[in-house]
């Protein structure tokens, strides 16, 4: 499979990051092409509801930003996986933003299954981020939840959860 990974948090280093690249190694390591965007450390604005991808041409985003480049590989991925800090009992802006410009694209025909990876400070924080996930991208897209993984507090940066993540790109079928 061709894989997407969206990293909305802007520490490359942080707990979110070290979740996405051990599901990454697993993943490679399963034989699939794994391609991660930190998005965080993209230019990319929020939608600005000009309605000119759907209005004047279709599937066609007016804003040339950085959105530019992750068009073709949300086109081209069977999978993507949303990495996300949670800010405020939901994703990063940054990570919202790629979500919100994908209304040019609407429903990406080729992608079949999505997973979703979070880190917070504190447990029982992830009801918004999980519910926008599976309203908007789910059951939207019509897609198969692979997976949600979370981790907080001592569980940031620890094996255990590098090892769950690992396991998981590894298990991947397809
Ligand atoms: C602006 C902001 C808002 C945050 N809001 C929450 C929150 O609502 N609940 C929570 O548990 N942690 C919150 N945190 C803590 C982060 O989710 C936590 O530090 C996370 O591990 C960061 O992951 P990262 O370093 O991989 O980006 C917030 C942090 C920031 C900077």
């Amino acid at each position: 499979m061709k894989i997407l990974i969206l990293n909305g948090s802007p520490h490359l280093k942080g707990p979110t990051s070290d979740m996405a690249m051990a599901f990454m190694k697993g993943a490679e390591e399963a034989g699939h092409t794994v391609t991660n965007i930190n998005v965080a450390h993209k230019h990319i604005r929020g939608c600005m509801a000009c309605e000119y991808c759907r209005e004047k041409e279709k599937g066609v985003c007016v804003q040339k930003d950085d959105m530019q480049e992750i068009y073709p590989q949300i086109l081209s991925s069977d999978m993507i996986v949303f990495a996300s800090p949670i800010y405020y009992f939901t994703l990063s802006a940054q990570l919202q933003a790629v979500i919100h410009r994908t209304y040019a694209i609407d429903i990406p025909a080729n992608v079949k299954k999505t997973a979703l990876i979070m880190s917070s400070g504190s447990a029982y924080v992830y009801g918004p981020a999980i519910s926008q996930y599976y309203q908007s991208i789910v059951e939207y897209w019509g897609v198969e939840n692979a997976g949600i993984f979370t981790a907080n507090d001592k569980m940031n940066m620890s094996q255990e959860k590098r090892d769950e993540l690992y396991r998981f790109g590894k298990s991947l079928q397809g």
